[in-house]
């Protein structure tokens, strides 16, 4: 018999600086009833001068230990689900060990955008229950508005920063994460990346002129994909567990866009009402969507111990997945 693991501490943290549709307003040439109609989205916040990704991971992580009644030292392994990582060729996680003082903790990035904090509890999960470890810090922190065209106003609108954390460890039989599906539909144009300062197109003036050092995105191809992605990963991961989706108290969707929440409701013939949303106030927050929608999800009192939550997402690469969780605390 598998161990049962579960979510024993949560955290969440969102930067202090408030970006609202009025602004974008002075930026480009866009409006609120635009970005409200079309997104839902209100307001997003964006990380101050000097706070990298990092350090929104941090003070979640800080949030998510005290909730579970553990010290930075007691951590074993930390998974930092990000696209935005403070430095390009280091990884965040271990930035996130050295400033919370988790001294004991081995770390590594794990890099599925929008979909990583789904990506990093399954993979925490497995780590836990082949008995390599007893805890696992997952953390989802993004910083996607330092990658933004602030003159692009089809993608920079949509996106904010934030961090969530998780401290997963072996619970009560029956509770925690039931099962997943992870999934991904590898592109190779260019639908959402930042096409340069990777290897294979380093940075050159000329890039930087074009602005093809930001993140761009073509909006309805990830549209197209998303409505479909995500009730087949909520379905596929119910499956996984023998489960329907009459089973299911709430599900906790990808924070990208209104209308793709909705779509994903009818195809999964749910109400709205089953579907936690925030997107008006963080905008897309990428990896630290889903994990930012269930902290506040809880702080709110909308899950309580036996709940079954879908948290569902998809993203960039492109990725998807989905994971099926009865609450336990
Ligand atoms: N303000 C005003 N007008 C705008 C804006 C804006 N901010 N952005 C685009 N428009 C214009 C376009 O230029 C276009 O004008 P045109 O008809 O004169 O050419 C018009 O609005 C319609 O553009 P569409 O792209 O057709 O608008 P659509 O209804 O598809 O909405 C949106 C665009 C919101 C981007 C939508 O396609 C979407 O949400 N896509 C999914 C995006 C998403 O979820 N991304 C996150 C993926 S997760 C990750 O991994 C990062």
């Amino acid at each position: 018999m598998l161990k049962s693991v579960g979510i024993v501490g949560l955290g969440i943290y969102a930067p202090e600086k408030v970006m609202t549709n009025a602004d974008w307003e002075k930026l480009v040439d866009t409006s609120d009833e635009w970005i409200r109609t079309r997104t839902g989205i209100q307001e997003r916040r964006y990380a101050v001068e000097g706070q990298g990704t990092s350090d929104l991971a941090v003070e979640a992580a800080k949030n998510a230990l005290k909730d579970a009644g553990m010290v930075p030292e007691d951590v074993e392994f930390i998974i930092l689900a990000t696209c935005t990582p403070d430095y390009r060729a280091q990884n965040a996680s271990s930035l996130v060990q050295a400033k919370l003082g988790a001294v004991n903790a081995a770390a590594f990035d794990l890099s599925a955008a929008c979909s990583g904090f789904i990506y990093a509890l399954a993979v925490g999960k497995s780590m836990i229950q082949s008995g390599m470890y007893k805890n696992i810090l997952v953390i989802a922190a993004e910083s996607v508005s330092r990658l933004l065209n602030m003159k692009d106003r089809n993608t920079a609108i949509l996106f904010g920063d934030g961090a969530a954390a998780a401290v997963l460890k072996e619970v009560e039989d029956g509770y925690g994460i039931i099962s997943s599906f992870l999934g991904t539909e590898g592109v190779t144009d260019d639908i959402l990346r930042i096409n340069v300062g990777g290897t294979l197109h380093p940075v050159t003036h000329e890039a930087i002129d074009n602005g093809d050092v930001y993140l761009k995105m073509n909006g309805q191809e990830v549209f197209k994909f998303a409505v479909k992605a995500l009730p087949k990963a909520t379905k596929s991961a119910l499956e996984a567990g023998n489960l329907t989706v009459e089973d299911l108290d709430l599900v906790i969707p990808h924070q990208a866009n209104m209308r793709i929440i909705e779509s994903a409701a009818k195809r999964l013939k749910l109400p709205m009402e089953m579907f936690y949303v925030n997107l008006q106030k963080y905008g897309n927050t990428s990896a630290a969507s889903v994990g930012l929608a269930l902290g506040e999800a809880v702080q709110e009192g909308k899950v309580k111990k036996g709940d079954m939550l879908a948290l569902t997402g998809f993203g960039a690469g492109l990725t998807y997945g989905s994971l099926v969780l009865k609450w336990s605390k």
